[in-house]
């Protein structure tokens, strides 16, 4: 699959981890940074960042973490089209695609580690958009409040 991962400061360090792990295990990934670690850097140029690559059509989903996963989710949600959330958990991140269909996930590098980060990551990936009828049905309403 094609991703697209962001981070600020309080996600960097998970951000390089699991972006080397998603790469070794064949994806192609699109690091948009920070490519080094700035204490001053800010959750939502980066957030915005991916948010455009997913928006382009470059990319099919999106990671962005920061401290909490709270920024990044609040700043991508701003992008038309952009359907974000932070996940920490297995259940959250594929039925946040399966019903959802949730194309950002963020993580709060403050909050889980990379073990579960991964695990939550490899849900998100392998889930896919149910386009049932009642998912399609809230989907539109969201989609009518873009435009
Ligand atoms: C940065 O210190 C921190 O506030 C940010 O990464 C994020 O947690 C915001 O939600």
């Amino acid at each position: 699959m094609r991703i697209v991962v962001g981070a600020d400061h309080g996600g960097f360090h998970l951000k390089q981890d699991l972006v080397k792990w998603l790469k070794e295990e064949g994806h192609i990934v699109e690091d948009i940074g920070a490519h080094e670690y700035d204490q001053y850097d800010d959750y939502p140029d980066f957030a915005i960042k991916a948010a455009n690559k997913i928006k382009d059509g470059s990319v099919n989903r999106g990671i962005v973490i920061c401290g909490s996963g709270v920024g990044a989710s609040i700043a991508s949600n701003k992008i038309k089209g952009i359907r974000a959330s932070v996940c920490h958990d297995s259940y959250s991140a594929s039925q946040g695609v399966e019903h959802d269909d949730m194309n950002v996930l963020c993580i709060g590098a403050r909050v889980i580690g990379y073990e579960l980060a991964r695990l939550v990551v490899e849900s998100f990936l392998n889930s896919s958009y149910s386009g049932g009828e009642r998912h399609q049905r809230r989907l539109d309403k969201l989609i009518d409040l873009e435009s």
